[in-house]
């Protein structure tokens, strides 16, 4: 390790020389730029901001400035030497440069780059002194000092603070420092970090990066926009406008930075920002000039300005299935934590002036989707009528779309309908294509389109790290600018606080479930949620009480959360069973008890293992399964419609044979207990749900019903005292069997019967519950307050 930090600053010594006389032969020196990443052995840095400054370098090399570059960090020297190393190695050259000419650039830019040190005020001093003797023994003039802040923003008020006390140049010099977002989480803490910072920093010197924005087909928007201004002009307004779509979807999910991801959510991550500043290049008033960066900030803070509110009735969120559970394990969170922030987002957004106002603009995001792609498309009012030809190029849908990559082109394209116009050429660096892939473009074939591409594609941090260098404030963010784009965002965000995403499953499993339609100026989802309502398991005064019925274990808590608790043991129960045996046998009886209970495991859509449960009947009445009164059709209504269950996992109770209900001959039982032992190993359901009647029955077992004739039987009819009066029933011998047997008893009305159960020692032929009692099993009451306490 010692070997190669000598090695490094003998070679470093030698090339700063050379790097020195190299732009000493080429061009008299226009000064020293002293490059600092704060954080520079990080991911950022590691993934994209080496080589991005490693680029400028590049691109500089010869023109007349001389480098220096430090990467800063909180380990030691030695071992952030070692880190830095390894990343530098990695650095690819520019495809402009020769192979020949990389080596020796890159050979240079490795040895005029260092690791330092960077923890307290004094580290940063010396950082300083160092960068002083290096100037002042070449003889140099300082031309500015580039800070890039890539820490965690907490750590921004700090760092801002040692840098204006200890690293501001010298008066002709510059001094930039870049932020990197989150910039705030909504109005309040922007200000009040935009305050704190600038205390310490002047505007001019703060750079907050947007990645979008050194994305080359946004910074080519308002260039296109200007070339293309006289054709543009006529139609770039609501009476030729129809929407405005700006999307960016990922196929990937939040893992690994759930830590930052569920305090933000969508719309911060990607939404406030990114998309934005993508909507706000589209729409704002052209400046008169583009290299004037004061008109364009002042011309975005005009189009910030004149939004419509939005609240929640303009948005919809999801959530995709499996982040509860990540932010669980990555935040350490109990099985009954649930996460409210958004993975997903559709917005509309209206905009209050009279070139635009009326044009709806559809905002859309969302981790864990069908595919990567972002874009921002308008799309025309269609004039023309086609009654025949219709594939004809004018009856076509008329569309500009600034695609940024991915999706089904893979590169980065400005796209104009060839029924539109022909645009001019944005810059010398793009190219048109003219061969085109045989693909559609968001529905419609690339060959309909005009469509330019840049010629070398570019990193968005290798064009923003360049534009820091030549100070291009309009790249960048401006405190005005952020401060106005969170005065929009954070109503939605506060009217969304309390709401629950709709949960999607992920990938192209969503179909149409995240669709969404505008409903006047409002948006909402296009299809009926299989499930509305997620409810967290822990309220505020959530009590969960546990103790003995009946000599059995016993869950007693307010209804809603008893049912979430007997829903989770089924969730056990399950995962136990499956993990043993790979299946899960559950009997649900019919009736009003388990109502909520069905659905609440409909909630549990994505998360329950249904695929290997078989969902069976422990009792149903002799009606068609099609008629209301069946156990069956409520079980389906409730959980089976919303669930994915293979349809040979369901068991209906076989009460219509031979076009006749609950005939004796006709063998029903006998069918199901034949089922029932052909599917489950020793005929032991791993779970019976039950419930119990006011007048103490349970299944469709009543107080006279005789089952001593057919002890060993699992299944039998039964008449009930109640209409249906015919009934087919597990036997107590069936449900005695079980491994596990639930019991379900809810609401006040329940209280003298719980009263009275309570009282009753054993068994008790007026109470046909009390005959409940699983030979090695386990039996558990699940009693509501109202049931338990009256
Ligand atoms: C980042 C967000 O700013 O932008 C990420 O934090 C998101 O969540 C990314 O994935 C998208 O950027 P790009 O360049 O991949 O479209």
């Amino acid at each position: 390790m010692l070997r190669i930090r000598w090695e490094l600053l003998l070679m470093a010594i030698i090339f700063w020389q050379r790097g020195q006389t190299e732009m000493n032969e080429t061009k008299q020196s226009l000064g020293h730029v002293s490059v600092v990443i704060v954080g520079g052995t990080g991911d950022l840095a590691r993934k994209y901001l080496w080589q991005g400054f490693f680029q400028l370098y590049a691109d500089q090399v010869g023109k007349g400035y001389t480098f220096s570059f430090f990467g800063g960090g909180l380990s030691p020297a030695g071992k952030g030497t070692e880190v830095l190393f390894e990343i530098l190695k990695e650095l690819t050259c520019p495809s402009e440069l020769s192979a020949e000419r990389c080596a020796l650039v890159k050979e240079q830019f490795l040895h005029l780059a260092q690791y330092h040190q960077l923890k307290t005020s004094e580290d940063y001093e010396k950082l300083i002194q160092l960068i002083k003797l290096q100037v002042e023994q070449e003889d140099m003039v300082e031309a500015g000092r580039l800070f890039y802040l890539s820490v965690p923003a907490f750590s921004y008020a700090d760092i801002a603070d040692k840098i204006n006390s200890t690293c501001r140049p010298s008066h002709n010099a510059w001094l930039r420092v870049v932020l990197e977002k989150p910039f705030g989480h909504d109005f309040g803490s922007a200000q009040f970090l935009s305050k704190q910072l600038s205390g310490k920093l002047n505007e001019e010197e703060m750079y907050r990066i947007d990645h979008y924005l050194g994305k080359q087909v946004v910074s080519k928007i308002l260039p296109f926009r200007m070339e293309n201004k006289k054709l543009l002009d006529p139609i770039w307004n609501k009476h030729h406008i129809e929407r405005i779509e700006i999307v960016l979807k990922e196929t990937l999910d939040a893992k690994g930075r759930i830590q930052f991801y569920d305090q933000y959510g969508v719309i911060r991550d990607v939404l406030q920002n990114h998309l934005t500043e993508f909507m706000t290049l589209m729409l704002m008033n052209l400046p008169a000039n583009l290299s004037n960066s004061a008109e364009i900030l002042k011309n975005k803070l005009i189009f910030l300005a004149s939004l419509n509110f939005i609240d929640r009735s303009n948005a919809v969120i999801g959530q995709y299935h499996a982040y509860n559970g990540e932010v669980q394990q990555e935040l350490n969170k109990t099985k009954d934590y649930f996460s409210r922030t958004p993975t997903f987002a559709g917005v509309v957004i209206h905009v209050d002036n009279a070139q635009f106002e009326g044009i709806p603009i559809f905002m859309t995001s969302g981790k864990a989707l069908d595919e990567r792609v972002s874009y921002a498309r308008v799309l025309f009012r269609s004039d023309t009528f086609c009654v025949q030809d219709s594939n004809n190029v004018q009856c076509k849908p008329k569309q500009i779309i600034f695609f940024l990559g991915h999706g089904k082109l893979q590169y980065p394209a400005i796209l104009v309908s060839k029924n539109l116009f022909k645009p001019d050429l944005v810059s010398s660096n793009w190219k048109e294509i003219t061969e085109y892939k045989d693909v559609n473009v968001l529905g419609l074939p690339l060959s309909d389109h005009y469509v330019q591409t840049p010629i070398v594609p570019r990193e968005a941090y290798c064009e923003l790290i360049l534009h820091v260098f030549i100070g291009r404030k309009d790249s960048f963010i401006s405190s005005e600018g952020l401060l106005a784009s969170w005065a929009f965002w954070t109503p939605l965000l506060d009217s969304l606080a309390q709401d629950f995403p709709r949960l999607y499953p992920g990938g192209v499993a969503n179909g149409n479930l995240l669709n969404f339609q505008l409903r006047g100026h409002q948006v909402a989802f296009s299809h009926e949620a299989l499930v509305n309502v997620i409810k967290t398991g822990v309220e505020e005064n959530f009590q969960v009480m546990q103790g003995k019925f009946r000599s059995s274990d016993m869950v007693s808590a307010w209804a809603q959360e008893l049912v979430e608790r007997l829903a989770s043991d089924l969730l056990l129960a399950a995962e136990k069973a499956i993990h043993e045996e790979g299946q899960f046998h559950l009997a649900l009886s019919g009736g009003s008890s388990p109502v909520a209970l069905l659905r609440s495991l409909a909630l549990n859509l994505y998360t329950f293992p249904w695929r290997n449960t078989h969902i069976w009947q422990v009792d149903e009445r002799c009606v068609p399964h099609t008629e209301s009164g069946s156990n069956f059709q409520s079980i389906h209504n409730l959980l089976l419609q919303h669930i994915r269950i293979p349809y040979f996992n369901i068991h209906p109770m076989p009460v219509h044979l031979n076009q006749r209900l609950c005939v004796e001959e006709d063998g029903g039982p006998i069918l199901y207990e034949k089922e029932i032992n052909q599917f489950i190993n020793a005929s032991r359901f791993h779970y019976i749900l039950l419930g119990v009647g006011h007048d103490g029955h349970t299944a469709s077992l009543f107080q006279d019903t005789k089952l001593d004739s057919h002890r060993e039987r699992l299944v039998t009819l039964t008449e009930s005292p109640f209409k249906p009066h015919q009934r087919m029933s597990l036997t107590f011998t069936a449900i005695n069997r079980a491994q596990r047997v639930g019991v379900l008893v809810m609401g006040k009305s329940k209280h003298e019967l719980v009263t009275q159960l309570s009282r009753i020692k054993g068994e008790s032929t007026k109470y046909p519950i009390t005959k409940v009692q699983p030979k090695s099993g386990t039996l558990i009451w699940y009693l509501d307050y109202d049931a338990l306490l009256g």
